[in-house]
């Protein structure tokens, strides 16, 4: 009988952080962008999974760094997953999203942010987005317009983008969604 000496299943039979009508959203984005997609803040990587698995020609990268909050080093648990599944297609990069190196990223079609959820954090991670996408979506997550959510600076810094951007609310959902257009 056969020993068992790495025996790993992701640590989560489901998503905790996205619900089931939030990833097919971001999944059908995934599919209609062309190029490559960020994922911000990917934690398990059970998001960029997702999207690596329908969409096998594209690079998923998926960023995750450690924070006061969260001391795990995700992009390891995101890499060795991707490796127990046969994923080749998603790039793990353990970075804080807001001081990286962006020449790394080549033809983004998508950018789902997810990753740090102050004002100023979500500002600066649409800002890199922005220089990155000539034509596609940026997406973000936690818009939830509610005073007592922990993570309202979201919507704060979203509901002041909408002043100037068209931005798509998806109703019973947190996503809020920008398209790029040339
Ligand atoms: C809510 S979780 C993301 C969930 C994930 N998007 C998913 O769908 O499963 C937020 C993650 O953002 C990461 N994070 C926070 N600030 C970050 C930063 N500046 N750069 C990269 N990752 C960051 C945290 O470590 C955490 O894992």
């Amino acid at each position: 009988m056969a020993k068992i000496i790495k025996k790993f299943d992701g640590g989560y039979k489901f998503n905790p952080f996205l619900c089931e009508d939030e990833t097919n959203i971001i999944i059908h984005h995934a599919l209609r962008v062309n190029g490559n997609i960020i994922e911000v803040g990917c934690n398990r990587g059970l998001t960029s999974l997702a999207i690596s698995k329908v969409c096998p020609t594209k690079i998923i990268y998926a960023i995750d760094c450690e924070t006061p909050t969260n001391k795990d080093q995700q992009y390891e648990v995101v890499a060795l997953w991707a490796e127990c599944k046969g994923i080749n297609n998603i790039v793990c990069i353990n970075a804080n999203s807001q001081t990286m190196d962006l020449n790394l990223f080549k033809d983004i079609g998508m950018v789902f942010i997810d990753g740090d959820h102050t004002y100023e954090g979500v500002k600066k991670d649409y800002e890199n987005s922005r220089k990155l996408i000539k034509e596609g979506v940026i997406i973000f997550h936690d818009y939830k317009p509610d005073t007592n959510y922990i993570w309202n600076e979201v919507a704060k810094f979203v509901d002041e983008l909408s002043i100037v951007e068209d931005i798509i609310i998806y109703s019973d959902t947190m996503l809020a969604m920008m398209e790029i257009t040339k």
